[in-house]
């Protein structure tokens, strides 16, 4: 399963990167917001910025919601650099413009997925990646990761090559949940990406072991 970090923050997506298990990052407006980043040229920038740091996708999504402005635009981050994807949002524009863009050689990442029905509409228009939310159904009481293992299940019956990219990743079960119901990618922020790293007996194991050494050593 590939990490891919789910910000626009240049420290985390470098802190990330440095640990050496980052394949990727995803971005949207609101985490483009979150950084101040305004403008059409100041965020053409950044997107290059992130793939400048990062040796691998990097999700930019669309603003436009209309087909003909959706592929124009799509055209025009794909131009920035290779490891552009495409983010586009789950709508009926949204998977004309990401059959059109696939028939271009452009990757795309359909975005704002809730249910097995979206995803197989998006792999159908031939989507590199959907993404489903996990942590947004958790929130309304429906189970995000039942719904990252239907789809894992309908696409592996169906052969699709289209990749489940678990996306609101909200804690560290959530990741180790996608893994398990068949997820290709997870992207998360970074503090759930370092939570994974924790366990009390990892920490109080390894200051007995120094604590034996210094002893012994003395
Ligand atoms: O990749 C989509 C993700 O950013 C949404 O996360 O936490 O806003 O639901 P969240």
């Amino acid at each position: 399963m590939k990490f891919f970090i789910d910000t626009a923050n240049l420290d985390q997506i470098k802190e990330a990167n440095d640990l050496g298990i980052l394949d990727g990052v995803t971005t949207n407006p609101s985490l483009m917001a979150k950084e101040g980043i305004k403008g059409e040229a100041a965020v053409l920038k950044h997107y290059v910025d992130i793939c400048n740091i990062v040796d691998g996708d990097v999700s930019a999504e669309v603003i436009a919601t209309t087909y003909n402005e959706m592929i124009a635009e799509g055209e025009k981050l794909a131009a920035l650099h290779e490891n552009i994807v495409v983010k586009i949002p789950m709508i009926k524009d949204g998977i004309k413009a990401i059959k059109y863009l696939t028939s271009k050689g452009i990757r795309t990442n359909c975005t704002l997925v809730f249910s097995s029905g979206q995803a197989i509409l998006a792999a159908k228009a031939g989507a590199t990646y959907i993404s489903p939310f996990v942590g947004r159904l958790d929130d309304i009481s429906f189970d995000g990761i039942q719904l990252i293992a239907e789809i894992s299940q309908i696409f592996a019956v169906q052969g699709y090559q289209t990749q489940i990219l678990a996306a609101s990743i909200r804690n560290p079960v959530h990741i180790v949940k996608s893994a398990q119901v068949g997820a290709h990618v997870i992207t998360s922020p970074l503090n759930s990406i370092l939570a994974l790293l924790k366990h009390p007996l990892t920490d109080s194991g390894l200051a007995q072991f120094l604590a034996d050494h210094a002893k012994n050593n003395a």
